[in-house]
């Protein structure tokens, strides 16, 4: 099945699968896959490794609004970049999950990284994951997905991926990690996560992610025919 060239916007809670889903519609459809929290995630391992975000959790901001305007943080075609160096593996780790939170809740970090997904909504045919991107970087994406599982089956998963990187996870911590992002993801001020009017709701707490798939091309079916 072929689909038009247009912006899908997968948004969610933390761990439900939404950066699986989306590099695998971009694999099958050819468009490219951008994972919007890698830009957050990149913002707060730069703060933690420079001491911008101290011992005890707090933030500097104005030194992190310095750091912003230097701070070379792209996508390129293997990862997440700060500058020359790929940081695909580091901003991963419980820490840097612990503290992206509050970081992105940060209205001037919000506009830093806002800025540099726009410059990729210029081209069409891309999947971008994260949590306020069909309500607010793409409000005119032509698909947008809201997935959600239960919190269960979402800490499990975050614990079989930490597992299989070599990390020693705490199943408690790992539920614990989850619900404080959830809360701060979905009450702060500045673009908080929540469900577009338009986004189609995908729960898939007891799905594979074969019937993610074939749910998917139904949306497309429906949405835009059967092309081929
Ligand atoms: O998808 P993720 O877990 O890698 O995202 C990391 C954090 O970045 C998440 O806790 C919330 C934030 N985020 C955001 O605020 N807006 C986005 N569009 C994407 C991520």
């Amino acid at each position: 099945m072929n689909i038009p060239d247009i912006i899908i916007a997968i948004d969610g809670y933390s761990s439900t699968g939404k950066s699986t889903l989306a590099k695998l519609i971009a694999e099958q459809y050819s468009f490219l896959y951008l994972d919007s929290g890698a830009m957050y995630r990149g913002v707060t391992l730069h703060a933690l490794e420079t001491g911008i975000i101290n011992e005890e959790g707090k933030i500097d901001e104005t030194r992190l609004k310095t750091a912003l305007e230097t701070l070379d943080l792209d996508f390129k075609i293997d990862g997440t970049y700060i500058g020359e160096r790929r940081v695909e593996q580091d901003i991963r780790t419980l820490e840097v999950s612990s503290h992206v939170s509050p970081v992105s809740a940060i209205p001037f970090v919000r506009n830093f990284v806002d800025e540099k997904l726009h410059a990729f909504g210029l081209r069409k045919r891309i999947v971008m994951d994260g949590r306020d991107i069909g309500t607010t970087v793409f409000p005119d994406a032509e698909v947008k997905i809201f997935m959600t599982a239960s919190p269960e089956v979402r800490a499990q998963r975050r614990f079989d991926e930490m597992k299989m990187k070599g990390q020693e996870p705490v199943m408690e911590e790992v539920m614990k990690n989850l619900l404080e992002r959830d809360y701060i993801d979905s009450h702060r001020e500045v673009s908080p996560l929540s469900r577009a009017a338009d986004a189609y709701v995908l729960d898939n707490s007891d799905m594979t992610l074969h019937e993610e798939t074939v749910w998917f091309q139904g949306l497309c079916q429906g949405k835009f025919g059967i092309l081929e």
